[in-house]
């Protein structure tokens, strides 16, 4: 994106990255949900978070749905507004980790490229995308919002999977399968994952 501000200089904060995870005792990093809408992404998103929470990591939830209530309320759903919700979403992101806390996010994040920007932000260590995986039946057959029955009468339009496209993830550190398994189930995989990579 162009950079419109000019002379602006960095200045160098006095706490380090290293300095807050020393302090909160645990690494920073992101865990990125991405999925169709009605996947599961915000509620396997919160149950990892409350897990985490009662085992003393800090963390927090940045949800699509709520995040465009505040911060990404003018944006909509056209490629365009997507795209710069999503870049929004990964420097606020790069912000907690750099605060030395565990970031959750649910954003269907449907495009490829956009979720790789994200992950150039990172580094390796600092970024776990999981797919959460639910076939679009499903999903269609759980509405729990009531949309797709909208963007099935066009009522809503450039709608995820039924007239706006979702690239699934071609390399996620994570699949849940929310079809097939439990949200507790979805959790363990999780925690079980970060654990094997000395994360918490
Ligand atoms: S994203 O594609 O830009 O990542 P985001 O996760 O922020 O989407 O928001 C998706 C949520 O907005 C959905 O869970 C749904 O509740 C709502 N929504 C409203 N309109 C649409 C639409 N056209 N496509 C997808 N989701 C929509």
């Amino acid at each position: 994106m162009l950079e419109k501000s000019t002379n602006v200089v960095w200045h160098e904060a006095s706490l380090s990255k290293d300095a807050r995870r020393k302090q909160n005792g645990h690494h920073s990093f992101v865990i990125w949900f991405t999925g169709l809408s009605g996947s599961g992404k915000s509620t396997v998103a919160n149950a990892v978070a409350t897990r985490l929470y009662e085992n003393g990591v800090r963390n927090y939830v940045l949800d699509g749905d709520n995040i465009r209530h505040g911060l990404n309320k003018d944006l909509g759903f056209s490629e365009e507004d997507r795209k710069e919700n999503i870049r929004r979403i990964g420097e606020v992101s790069k912000l907690f980790v750099d605060g030395g806390q565990v970031v959750l996010t649910a954003f269907i994040s449907p495009f490829l490229l956009d979720r790789q920007v994200v992950r150039d932000l990172l580094k390796e260590d600092e970024f776990v995308e999981v797919f959460v995986k639910c076939p679009i039946e499903e999903c269609e057959k759980r509405d729990p919002k009531g949309l797709y029955v909208k963007a099935r009468q066009g009522i809503i339009s450039d709608f995820t999977g039924i007239s706006s496209p979702y690239e699934e993830p071609e390399n996620p550190e994570l699949v849940v399968e929310t079809n097939l398994y439990s949200v507790e189930e979805c959790v363990d995989q999780v925690i079980a994952y970060l654990k094997s990579r000395q994360f918490i």
